[in-house]
């Protein structure tokens, strides 16, 4: 590997490869994001959509496809319909989670309101299943449906698993793989099946999907403790004040004395935060090397997710793939 190929980062590299059928994609996505009958529509999307994104989803179905020898042309609608329920659901997680910066810039429930980002996300959900079906593939449609359910199931079971010290794990494994992973598992999966691969490689793709998801979930609720703003765009400590237990947190309360126990169950159960308590959140996670802890874990998940593509032949793309695991956990933004 040269030393400028070194310097560009795995989905730099994916990007390069697939920028012909991204560019399909970006298109079609610019195509579907407008509408003719409400002029609220087109701002919010553009808004949204123009500001980028790592479009890390789609270009795992372009990957996936393109690795298995699809010729085209239904990976760029299936791509282009991930990408919009990952638009759906950041308008709507947004509003839930009463963000204030995404991609950057202020939210759309903060420019707008939280009415047009529900509507919003509701119509590129719409706009979705018109790309589906377009396929006229019903069993990229069934994992895709089935997809949106579980995303929606992740973030409802996240509002009883929030805010209650008890969570555990296992509680947070199962958020996080709904919300995040089964998305990324399905953007594999239907590249895959599209191209009409056996069983057991369209389960490769599963799993690798599904582990990566996982780990970059973890590695999101990471950086929501120990990142940059003008990195990843969003506001720092935002899962703080929302007072949700992600993965740092339960494993520095599980390690609680009294004492610290008695200030998460203050910031987190009881939401009476003051100031200077995320400063203190901050020493307990790293009193209790919490976040050091979360990383090893999210580091194992991408292990899962690079040896999910083992029966998988061998293909530059799959390199690629195996690398983006990497990427995922190294990242900042
Ligand atoms: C944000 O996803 C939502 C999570 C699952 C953490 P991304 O970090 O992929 O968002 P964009 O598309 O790059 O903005
Ligand atoms: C992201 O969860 C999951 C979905 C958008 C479905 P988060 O709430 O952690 O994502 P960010 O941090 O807002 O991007
Ligand atoms: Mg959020
Ligand atoms: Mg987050």
């Amino acid at each position: 590997m040269s030393l400028d190929e070194a310097a560009v980062k795995p989905h730099e590299q994916l990007s390069a490869v697939l920028q012909a059928d991204m560019a399909q994609v970006n298109d079609l996505i610019r195509d579907r994001m407008a509408s003719e009958h409400a002029p609220r529509i087109p701002e919010v999307t553009a808004h949204l959509i123009e500001a980028g994104g790592k479009r890390l989803r789609p270009m795992l179905t372009l990957a996936s496809a393109k690795m298995c020898g699809y010729p085209g042309p239904y990976h760029v609608h299936l791509a282009a319909a991930v990408e919009f329920i990952h638009t759906a659901t950041l308008l709507h997680d947004d509003v839930v989670d009463e963000s204030g910066q995404r991609r950057g810039r202020p939210t759309a429930n903060l420019l707008w309101d939280n009415k047009s980002s529900v509507l919003v996300g509701d119509y590129l959900f719409a706009r979705s299943f018109q790309l589906m079906v377009e396929t006229d593939n019903i069993r990229v449609l069934n994992i895709l449906a089935n997809a949106a359910a579980t995303i929606a199931e992740g973030e409802v079971l996240q509002l009883t698993a929030a805010q209650n010290l008890a969570t555990d794990e296992a509680l947070y494994l199962k958020v996080i793989r709904g919300k995040t992973a089964a998305l990324f598992s399905a953007a594999t999966e239907v590249g895959g099946v599209i191209s009409g691969q056996p069983d057991d490689l369209v389960q490769g793709l599963f799993d690798y999907g599904d582990a990566l998801g996982i780990a970059f979930q973890i590695v999101d609720d990471l950086l929501d403790y120990g990142g940059q703003a003008t990195a990843t765009g969003k506001n720092i400590g935002d899962d703080f004040r929302e007072r949700k237990l992600t993965l740092p947190v339960i494993k520095a309360v599980a390690r609680a004395d009294a004492d610290e126990r008695a200030f998460w169950s203050r910031v987190i159960e009881a939401g009476d935060q003051r100031d200077g308590d995320l400063d203190h959140a901050l020493d307990l996670l790293a009193k209790h090397d919490a976040m050091a802890k979360t990383r090893s874990d999210a580091i194992a998940w991408t292990d899962k997710a690079k040896s999910a593509l083992g029966p998988l032949p061998d293909h530059d793309i799959k390199q690629m793939l195996i690398d983006l695991a990497d990427y995922v956990v190294a990242r900042v933004n």
